[in-house]
């Protein structure tokens, strides 16, 4: 059944949390976060990390979420509702709109890597190999032209599935059946992990903070991984704000979101350096980490079979429920402002991911010789939204919400029309004023100049 407008939106506030929340926990967390901690010398860079996540995190989250919920619209419709008389902010839809493309397409390379590793480890292929050969297998796999396309395929369309069915009985409905698994996957993976000979070593690297390894860098790369983890500033938060009901509180509902993504992320750090270092690995493997590194450890651990197909279905998940985050972007876009079917538009916009898609899982093979600025397809697509989108739409965002909408408006989205307190806003609004837009804006400089 289309879901209507009569019916927009979910059914209660766990059903709006768990979305957004697992909008938020994704590869970002999984893949992302332990390779980035691991390259940034560990227990330091997380605690800048969390520091980040809720001083400048959570407002800005929560700002994204009143433009959604106060207009009740999708990215475009919410700037025309919200700035009538401005039409310049509807550029900010348009942004966030290409944003939320353009990070599905190389977002979902990556994901249908992950169902490849399924099909390796539950058929028993990363058995008994060398590591060198299992860096080959993950070379030979992803220079290849038709299974990384395939596996990318298969993965737009499961999202696909899901968004078709509508906001309750799609993303909500599978959101609350697949985070608990999530969860219970992860914390699996970590009894495991810490219950192996040699684990301190992981934990220590995890939770004993050197400050002497924070440079300028890892401060913009410990903002940069806030932004894609609580995956703010390219309109999913407004997107989902817009399904938020009018009576959930915002700034505990953004609490929650801001505080499981963290939870994870550490998790994952948990689940996997100690494992790593027990084996006698490299954190700092980079993006491969999960995918190259993992496997041999699975491959020296008792019962590693299980556990492998068990951390790959996990990061399945994980990378599922934000790409129905990232295609429900621009289909409620198309709902409402084309007019178009939620089929029509899942299946379009999902075939035009696809094709944009399909040059970012062939440029690590067939096309790896073409570079723009350097940087191969899919290193620009990650670069352009990491570096430029993501900052702007969250500094603009920002901007709309500290300068440009009226306080009272503000104030009362947060209070629900003064039914809650609401003792934080004075702290809230100076950040989102004055604190969050020098720092994004820093963040900007500092990563254009880099
Ligand atoms: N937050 C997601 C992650 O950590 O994997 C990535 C993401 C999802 C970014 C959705 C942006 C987005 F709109």
């Amino acid at each position: 059944m289309e879901s209507t407008n009569n019916n927009r939106g979910f059914s209660s506030n766990l059903g709006a949390i768990l979305a957004a929340t697992g909008g938020a926990i994704g590869l970002g967390n999984i893949w992302r976060f332990p390779y980035t901690v691991g390259e940034n010398g560990g227990g330091a860079f997380i605690l800048l990390y969390i520091a980040f996540v809720f001083l400048l995190g959570v407002p800005v989250m929560m700002s994204e979420i009143i433009i959604g919920r106060r207009s009740q619209k999708n990215v475009i419709g919410a700037f025309r509702t919200l700035a009538p008389q401005h039409k310049g902010w509807i550029s900010m839809g348009v942004l966030s709109l290409v944003a939320a493309l353009v990070i599905y397409s190389f977002y979902s390379v990556v994901a249908g890597w992950t169902l490849n590793y399924i099909v390796l480890s539950s058929s028993g292929q990363l058995i008994g190999k060398m590591p060198a050969e299992i860096s080959q297998m993950f070379a030979d796999f992803t220079h290849g032209s038709f299974w990384p396309l395939f596996y990318q395929f298969v993965f737009l369309c499961l999202t696909a599935g899901i968004i078709i069915l509508g906001v309750q009985k799609g993303i909500e409905k599978y959101t609350k059946i697949l985070m608990p698994i999530l969860l219970v996957l992860m914390i699996l993976m970590c009894i495991r992990s810490l219950t192996l000979d040699g684990a301190r070593q992981g934990i220590d690297f995890l939770f004993k903070p050197d400050f002497s390894k924070i440079t300028g860098n890892s401060i913009l790369e410990a903002l940069g991984q806030a932004l894609f983890s609580l995956s703010i500033g390219m309109g999913a938060l407004i997107t989902y704000g817009s399904y938020i009901q009018k009576q959930d509180n915002l700034f505990t509902t953004s609490l929650w979101i801001a505080g499981a993504d963290t939870f994870i992320a550490i998790l994952s750090g948990v689940a996997i350096f100690p494992a790593v270092f027990a084996f006698g690995l490299s954190p700092a493997s980079g993006p491969s980490l999960v995918y190259e590194v993992l496997p041999n450890v699975f491959n020296s651990m008792p019962g590693g079979t299980i556990f492998a197909v068990g951390f790959f279905v996990l990061l399945t998940i994980a990378a599922l429920t934000s790409t129905i985050s990232l295609l429900e972007v621009p289909v409620l876009w198309a709902v409402e402002e084309l007019h178009w079917g939620r089929r029509k538009a899942a299946l379009l916009i999902s075939l035009a991911v696809f094709i944009i898609g399909a040059f970012c899982a062939l440029s690590f093979g067939p096309l790896n010789h073409v570079t723009i600025f350097g940087l191969t397809i899919f290193g620009l697509c990650d670069h352009l939204t990491a570096i430029y989108m993501m900052p702007i739409g969250a500094l603009l965002f920002t901007l709309f919400i500290g300068w440009y909408l009226p306080k009272a408006d503000v104030y009362d989205e947060l209070s629900n029309s003064g039914q809650l307190k609401a003792r934080y806003f004075r702290v809230y609004y100076f950040i989102v004023r004055y604190i969050a837009p020098l720092a994004l804006l820093n963040i900007l400089i500092a990563g254009i100049l880099s």
